[in-house]
């Protein structure tokens, strides 16, 4: 579905031919991070958010493009110079679990991207000493849920009305050591301090 053409650059080619580059978020990418909600369709925002949401406030863009590593860490995928996909996890200091979220650009829906960030920010997260991931899914999200079950990690799920809380064990990860690297290459993109491996 996707493979590496330049694990430096982490750069990926879909199955459709499309190029990506994957990285960590930064300040510069607020505009960029506008327009792809814009693009958004009305339903993929609502699974995202849980709500309407036609427009990100400025306190938002600044948080979402912000991230520090270990409590805060965003990978986004990049189209030329289009944001066409961000995951994310946000915590609190001093704990070992997160909550993670995920948007692919319906233009590039079922191309194995979501797979791909959230492959990679698992390893991130492992990295940068987190044991959970938990994602807040609406019980009628089927791609996500399947994406969750997909991705080969042990996970278990609660569910509260129409929303599912899906977390997922990172604890027993065992990545290999090109993955690890690249993880860490991510974290310090960011600025985060890597412990050594
Ligand atoms: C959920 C979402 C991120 C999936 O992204 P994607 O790039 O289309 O997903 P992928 O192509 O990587 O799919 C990976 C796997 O997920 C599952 N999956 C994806 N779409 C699916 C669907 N519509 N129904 C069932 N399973 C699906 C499949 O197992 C798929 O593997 P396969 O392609 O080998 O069959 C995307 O649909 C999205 O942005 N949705 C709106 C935001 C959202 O729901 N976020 C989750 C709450 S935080």
């Amino acid at each position: 579905m996707v493979r590496g053409t330049d694990p430096a650059a982490d750069e990926v080619l879909l199955r459709n031919g499309t190029r990506l580059v994957v990285r960590p978020i930064r300040p510069a990418d607020a505009d960029a991070l506008v327009a792809l909600h814009a693009r958004l369709s009305a339903d993929t925002i609502y699974r995202r958010y849980f709500g309407l949401r036609p427009h990100l406030s400025p306190a938002d863009v600044d948080r979402f493009t912000r991230v520090d590593g270990r409590v805060r860490f965003a990978l986004v995928a990049v189209q030329e110079s289009d944001l066409v996909a961000v995951a994310r996890y946000e915590g609190r200091p001093g704990e070992c679990n997160a909550e993670l979220a995920v948007v692919v650009d319906d233009a590039l829906h079922h191309q194995g991207v979501g797979r791909l960030l959230l492959e990679r920010l698992a390893d991130v997260a492992h990295e940068a000493g987190l044991d959970t991931l938990a994602a807040d899914v609406l019980a009628g999200n089927a791609a996500m849920l399947g994406l969750l079950r997909t991705l080969g990690l042990p996970r278990r799920a609660e569910r509260d009305g129409d929303t599912v809380t899906v977390f997922v064990d990172l604890s027993g990860s065992e990545p290999s050591t090109a993955r690890r690297q690249r993880a860490r290459q991510h974290l310090a993109q960011a600025g985060s301090v890597v412990p050594p491996a």
